[in-house]
């Protein structure tokens, strides 16, 4: 049996620091549950000290999830090890992950620090996490740009501190796949008890390199590599966990490794992670890209008729997506939806399948061919919905060449109705002037994007909006025939998003604990 390597997923932490991608704490539990079923071996959830929004999360998804590990960042200071340790203490597994900077770079600028200081620095706040948590993670931030007899160095003290992991970070994505793995074969040399504990990489994607450089480290016998859903993560994000997990798969014999993830749930969680951090997946990203398995060019799909593998490494279906086939009707039954659910991996309860099938057939109304994107399209409405602050139950516009667009909506809070009208440069421009009315304020608008869920023209538009609010963004979706309600419904959830943060975060900054002792904590 080949060796696995260690999936130890970034989403929730380096993940969400993607400008843009903010989860609420509903959303974190519900994109844990998922990863979960993905078969990850840890789950990062979140930092801890660097608001109270992280701390919550990363106490949420310790509870929320009994299988695999869940670690929460700290910097290497008592009060952020204390703060994390708390946030954890309900997991199952918990695992306490560490960083310092090792680059002359940042313990120059940055931390401004002696090399002998933060040597001292990482064995102490090793040895202290270790009194605390008996899995401790330790990461020596800018590890690609130090100097590597220092880094191995480190390295040494950490381990005889009690580390069990030692991530290597290319932390601004600089090396390349054949000097990194130089660095995991020199730091195996250099520190034979490596060999002993569990060597991690963590790459970011600047120069596109994010995926060959983990698999590098991998051929030279790293066994645990971070990675998020979709690459996201800071500035040009993470590895993409499907790419690394496909890759180990698809070149088995190669890498002569294996992983624990359950593949087919990966079109589903790449999906979920989209729908809740507003970050469409770009059409040709590898494996999770709408075109990653279409074929357009003539020759090619001659070639696949023929023989699947003439052009194709992968089966479509080895990642959980089936092929867009019309499934389900007009005429078809409760029965029958909740089968087909359920083929797709949504088991609903009956009044949750009833609340899904009045809506289908709303659908099944306007649109004569339901497709399975229709569906999931449907029940992600509902995934980590806020709590219906606001209900849509009206809108209407007008515009054209030559006219004022025009709109009017009627929203019901608390079953009362109210109503506005307004113009605007648009007919979404409009409703959502209509609607910031309403509800008496306006909000700037992040992003806005449409995408057909399905082909032709009854398809339905899922449209994606953000909007600024208390310093954070918020993502709302909305999907419907009418693209002008599709605008109208994904601003309101936004708004019911908004509505149902418990303490909203005064605008200028993450309401920090009350740690007067620490420098406040940036998102690394
Ligand atoms: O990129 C990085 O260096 C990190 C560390 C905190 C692991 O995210
Ligand atoms: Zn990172």
């Amino acid at each position: 049996m080949p060796e696995a390597v260690k999936i130890f997923d970034t989403t929730l932490r380096d993940g969400e620091q993607s400008p843009g991608a903010s989860l609420d704490a509903k959303q974190k539990v519900e994109v844990a549950r998922a990863l979960e079923a993905l078969g990850v071996d840890a789950i990062e959830a979140g930092f801890p000290i660097s608001s109270p929004g992280d701390f919550e999360a990363v106490r949420n998804v310790a509870k929320a999830v009994t299988r695999p590990i869940v670690a929460g960042l700290a910097r290497c200071a008592k009060a952020d090890i204390d703060i994390a340790w708390k946030a954890l203490r309900p997991a199952g597994h918990p695992r306490l992950h560490l960083f310092l900077s090792t680059s002359p770079l940042h313990m120059q600028y940055k931390l401004k620090k002696s090399p002998e200081e933060v040597l001292r620095q990482a064995r102490e706040m090793v040895k202290y996490a270790r009194s605390l948590c008996k899995d401790v993670e330790f990461s020596p931030e800018d590890a690609t740009r130090s100097d590597l007899p220092f880094l191995a160095q480190v390295v040494e003290a950490v381990i005889a501190a009690g580390a069990a992991t030692v991530n290597i970070p290319d932390t601004v994505g600089y090396t390349t796949p054949g000097e990194f793995e130089s660095i995991i074969q020199f730091l195996y040399k250099t520190v034979p008890r490596l060999k002993q504990i569990t060597l991690s990489v963590h790459c970011h994607n600047d120069l596109g390199m994010a995926t060959a450089n983990s698999l590098a480290a991998v051929h030279a016998g790293a066994r645990q590599v971070e990675c998020t859903i979709n690459g996201l993560g800071e500035r040009a994000g993470n590895a993409a966990l499907e790419e690394i997990v496909m890759a180990i798969k698809t070149r088995s014999k190669y890498y002569g490794v294996t992983t624990n993830i359950r593949t087919r749930e990966i079109a589903r969680v790449s999906r979920l992670v989209s729908t809740a951090t507003g970050i469409i997946v770009q059409p040709n990203k590898a494996i999770v890209g709408a075109n990653a398995f279409a074929h357009e060019a003539g020759i090619h799909q001659d070639g696949i008729i023929k023989q699947r593998l003439t052009y194709e490494i992968m089966d479509a279906k080895s990642i959980g997506l089936k092929e867009n086939r019309l499934v389900l009707g007009k005429h078809s039954g409760r029965h029958a939806l909740g089968k087909r659910l359920k083929e797709l991996g949504y088991i609903q309860g009956a009044e949750e399948l009833q609340k899904t099938f009045e809506r289908f057939k709303e659908l099944a109304d306007k649109k004569k061919e339901i497709f399975d994107e229709d569906l999931l399209a449907l029940v992600e409405e509902n995934t980590a919905a806020p709590e219906e602050v606001f209900v849509l139950e009206h809108v209407q516009a007008t515009s054209g060449l030559n006219m004022v667009p025009t709109a009017a909506v009627r929203l019901l809070k608390q079953g009362k109705p109210l109503c506005a009208s307004a113009t605007g440069d648009g007919p979404v421009d409009a409703v959502y002037k209509a609607i910031d009315r309403i509800v008496g304020q306006s909000h700037r608008l992040v992003s806005y994007s449409i995408q057909a869920i399905t082909g032709g023209t009854d398809a339905q538009g899922e449209v994606t909006v953000q909007l600024a609010a208390y310093s954070r963004t918020l993502t709302g979706r909305g999907a419907h025939t009418d693209i002008i309600v599709a605008s109208a419904k994904a601003y309101v959830n936004a708004l019911n998003r908004m509505a149902s943060l418990e303490k909203p975060l005064k605008p200028g900054g993450k309401k920090r604990l009350g740690l007067a002792a620490v420098a406040p904590a940036k998102k690394t």
